[in-house]
């Protein structure tokens, strides 16, 4: 197959990548290398993804990415320095090679972010996605992957969110851009049958994490003796889910996908297991063998009390099972961590 990825270089993309090259697929992957945190982190992730050595000497941004389209350029893989906000610029890469799917990763990724910049999350995640969207019909793509998030059930106070639930009150500007791709998604479906699956991804770890979210953050805080933030009084909880779990999850949505003509899907990917912030920590700080300095903090805007996924629809519909435990997880990731040295 050939596989169209944006985001390609970031947490959940390069993961990605690396299982559907390993698998004997070809990839291209449009990335813009966005300063949300550092594009070294990136470029890392890249070079990881297609299995070269890490070992890179940086100079300046445009330079070091350039070297990287050379360097990692091969028969099945082509990374392209992209803007999806950028019609006319995808245009040219749609224009030059065959693509059977588009997995849909790229976006303004964090929810407390998204409250002090909501015009760049509209620009990223609904206009760039509905540029990929224009750029399907114009080019006969009929199979679409798209990355949502558990954050659109908002402060739903069910025991485990359901996709049928209703998603009208999302409570970040991060969550209603999401929540608008799964509505806009549904417009290029409906007019030009275009097959397409949502996947509401609950809070991703493991190795190559952002190094924006929680578990990264604290595992960085502990290991340097610096405050960790403590948001709340530790009850807020998650869904977590282990990287190689989602991309088990992607890669059995992209079957469906594949083999089914003009459907439309919303399904959770969870890990089966929610775990409290106070909980989280303790589990860190365990692996690590080394206690945090908490600093209490009141809770934030925008951060929901608590994630639960029903994965019921995954099971059934996909096979999904997630198989890696919270604390496993926590290990692996810590592993990595510390292995990759800052
Ligand atoms: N990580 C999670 O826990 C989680 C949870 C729910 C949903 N998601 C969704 O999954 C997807 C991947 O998340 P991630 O954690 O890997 O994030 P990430 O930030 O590591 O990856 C996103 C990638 O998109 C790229 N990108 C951003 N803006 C772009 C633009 N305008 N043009 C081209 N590329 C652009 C970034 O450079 C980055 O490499 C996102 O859509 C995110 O909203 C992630």
């Amino acid at each position: 197959m050939n596989y169209l990825i944006t985001g390609g270089s970031g947490f959940i993309g390069s993961h990605l990548v690396e299982r559907l090259l390993s698998s004997g697929h070809s990839v291209i992957n449009i990335d813009n290398f966005d300063d949300f945190y550092d594009y070294k982190i990136k470029v890392r992730n890249t070079l990881e993804s297609v299995k070269l050595p890490t070992e890179f000497s940086f100079r300046e941004k445009e330079h070091d990415i350039q070297k990287l389209i050379f360097e990692t350029s091969s028969k099945d893989y082509q990374l392209y320095y992209q803007d999806i906000r950028d019609k006319n610029g995808l245009e040219k890469i749609f224009a030059k090679h065959r693509i059977d799917v588009i997995i849909h990763l790229a976006a303004l990724a964090g929810v407390r972010p998204s409250i002090e910049r909501p015009l760049d999350y509209e620009a990223v995640n609904i206009k760039g996605t509905m540029n990929l969207w224009e750029l399907a019909r114009e080019h006969g793509i009929l199979k679409f992957l798209n990355a949502s998030s558990s954050s659109v059930y908002g402060n739903s106070d069910k025991i485990s969110f359901s996709e049928d639930d209703s998603v009208d009150q999302p409570i970040s500007p991060y969550a209603a851009t999401k929540k608008c791709t799964e509505i806009l998604g549904h417009v290029y479906h409906h007019l030009y049958k275009i097959s397409m699956v949502h996947l509401r991804f609950f809070t991703v770890f493991g190795p190559r994490q952002r190094p924006d979210l929680a578990i990264h953050k604290f595992t960085q805080n502990i290991t340097e003796n610096t405050p960790l933030p403590f948001y709340g009084d530790g009850s807020t909880a998650r869904d977590y889910t282990f990287i190689d779990d989602i991309i088990e999850g992607i890669v059995k949505a992209l079957h469906l996908v594949e083999t089914h003509e003009n459907i439309y899907e919303i399904i959770n990917l969870g890990g089966d297991e929610v775990v409290t912030l106070e909980e989280m920590v303790a589990v860190i700080e365990e692996t690590l063998e080394k206690k945090a300095h908490k600093k209490m903090l009141p809770m934030q805007p925008g951060d929901v009390q608590k994630t639960a996924a029903d994965i019921t629809k995954a099971r059934t519909l996909l096979g999904y099972l997630p198989a890696t435990h919270f604390k496993t997880g926590i290990k692996k990731f810590v592993e990595w961590f510390l292995k990759k040295g800052s």
